[in-house]
């Protein structure tokens, strides 16, 4: 039986190992983590993270072939092959502060392989990494190696999340980049080998080990570039009456452009895609490629600028002033169907709004009133840091209340801003909001949810990302 090993049990290495798992019954599964917590939780009834249908599977194979534990060193010693699925935090202090991956957390994981390994290893790279992480990877362990031979892979996970299941069933590729050399073939086939239990051949991509490292940074950063660019063409579509949903369909239908990531919003989110161009851009500044470089900070600009365009109208639309008024935000999650905050845009727009003293009341399905609260008084980039976490600050506990439901959120409210697109969000209520609201209501829909007509109708002042403005919001400063 081939023993896998995945070290790190977070939103990349729980569900890709569940699915392993299910897909390979011959194969046995060990996810470990040094967070006894997190590892208590995968196998509790309550798992750490909330995905679509990973639950189902995590309950089919758990116990069987798949098995969550914190004695890293004994399933890391067991393994043929091992996966290293830990964090990789933007770095904020020293060289590279504020741009380059901390790899800390890699290393020490390399050098625990190194010291435990009495058998060869195929160890694969499946946190996102700076391209050449494995040739450091490679170094450590062969530095380290008591005779045991380590070949390293790189097979970047493309998973979203909300949809992970989903992605890891019947994903778009596989990319497994590894060393041209026999030994190094010879792992990349043993890797294939797991993925074709379920995969079209034709889908699993082999490449060298730097091509599939810089692959899943630019397949992110194009992504995100996508959604910087339509929400550029958004505050266009707010300034000529245009409207950026038509214009999207418009753009999408020509099939070199195609449909997909084309929605206007108030400003990407996740772990991933700020995290990813920072190191796209610093490993282009290390190169000396200054021009590349500044191409791509441009994406992480236009996402700032969008989340603060987005503070901005609410605040310029009510009088200009918010403070001590009631705003109830609507998801507090980066995207619908997870329960996860990293990165999300709900953080700098509460942090805007708090900033200009609102009282905020926040409403998601699936984020904790925890959560919420340890996120509005984190700092950039703390999130993937543990040891940094900031004691909260008074003005957070102060204007803050999270709720579990949408009428008590808005009850008395001034506005509402709608951040995440939540289902539930399309058939809420609205009359019974607005009756229950402080007048002139507001929305403000940073996900283009809501029906714009059908809320004017009540009485609303509505104003939607990229969508042609109502008088109301026409008649108030522009917003730069
Ligand atoms: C992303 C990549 O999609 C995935 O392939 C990679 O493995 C990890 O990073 P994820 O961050 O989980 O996945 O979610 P994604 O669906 O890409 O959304 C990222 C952010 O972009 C969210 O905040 C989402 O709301 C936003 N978004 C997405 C838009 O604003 N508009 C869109 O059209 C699409
Ligand atoms: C373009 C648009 O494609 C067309 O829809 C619009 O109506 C007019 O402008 P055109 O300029 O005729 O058409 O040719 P196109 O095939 O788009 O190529 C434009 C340039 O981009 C060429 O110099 C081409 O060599 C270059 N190109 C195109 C690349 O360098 N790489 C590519 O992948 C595609
Ligand atoms: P991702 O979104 O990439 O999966 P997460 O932060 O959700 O990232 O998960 C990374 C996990 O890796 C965390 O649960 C963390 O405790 C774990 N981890 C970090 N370093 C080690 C290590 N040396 N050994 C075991 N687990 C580790």
């Amino acid at each position: 039986m081939v023993k896998i090993c995945c070290i790190g049990a977070g939103y990349v290495g729980g569900p890709t190992m569940a699915v392993i798992a299910f897909k390979c019954p011959a194969i046995e599964v060990a996810v470990v983590d040094i967070a006894f917590a997190r590892i208590a939780a995968w196998n509790s009834d309550q798992l750490p993270i909330y995905e679509p249908g990973l639950e189902d599977i995590v309950k089919q194979c758990r116990g069987k072939n798949l098995f969550f534990s914190t004695e890293v060193e004994k399933h890391v010693s067991e393994a043929d092959i091992i996966f290293v699925s830990v964090n990789t935090p933007t770095k904020t202090r020293g060289l590279g502060a504020g741009k380059a991956a901390d790899l800390t957390y890699w290393e020490s994981a390399a050098r625990m392989i190194a010291d435990v390994s009495k058998n060869d290893k195929i160890v694969v790279e499946k946190s996102t990494v700076p391209v050449k992480t494995a040739e450091a990877i490679e170094k450590i362990l062969m530095h380290n190696s008591k005779g045991v031979k380590y070949q390293i892979l790189s097979n970047p996970e493309f998973l979203a999340e909300g949809t992970a299941i989903e992605d890891l069933f019947n994903p778009d590729r596989v990319l497994i980049g590894g060393r041209d050399t026999p030994d190094g073939q010879k792992a990349i086939q043993a890797l294939k080998e797991v993925y074709a239990q379920w995969v079209p051949k034709d889908r699993i991509i082999c490449t060298n080990l730097w091509s599939a490292e810089l692959s899943k940074l630019a397949a992110n950063a194009f992504l995100a570039q996508r959604i910087s660019s339509v929400n550029a063409m958004s505050a266009l579509c707010e300034a000529t009456g245009a409207d950026v949903t038509q214009v999207s369909h418009a753009v999408g239908k020509d099939t070199r452009i195609g449909p997909k990531f084309l929605n206007a919003s108030v400003g990407f989110g996740g772990s991933c895609f700020q995290k990813d161009i920072l190191n796209l851009v610093y490993i282009c500044e290390c190169n000396g490629l200054q021009e590349v470089a500044s191409y791509w900070k441009q994406v992480i600009r236009v996402n700032d600028y969008q989340k603060n365009r987005f503070v901005n109208r609410v605040v310029s639309s009510m009088f200009n002033t918010v403070s001590g008024k009631k705003i109830a935000i609507l998801g507090f999650a980066f995207k619908k169907d997870t329960g996860d905050t990293r990165e999300t845009p709900a953080i700098d727009v509460c942090k805007g709004l708090l900033g200009d003293n609102a009282h905020l009341s926040i409403y998601d399905p699936q984020v904790t009133e925890d959560q919420i609260r340890k996120d509005l008084s984190m700092n950039k980039f703390d999130w993937d840091n543990p040891i940094h976490l900031q004691p909260m600050s008074p003005t957070v506990i102060k204007h803050l209340n999270v709720v579990w439901d949408v009428y008590e959120a808005t009850k008395g409210a001034h506005g509402l801003c709608l951040l995440t697109e939540w289902d539930e969000f399309k058939t809420l209520n609205f009359k019974r909001i607005y009756d229950n609201m402080e007048k002139p209501a507001f929305v403000f829909d940073g996900r283009n949810t809501v029906n714009v007509q059908k809320l004017r109708d009540i009485g609303f002042i509505v104003y939607s990302i990229g969508k042609p403005l109502d008088g109301w919001l026409k008649d108030m400063p522009a917003v730069a």
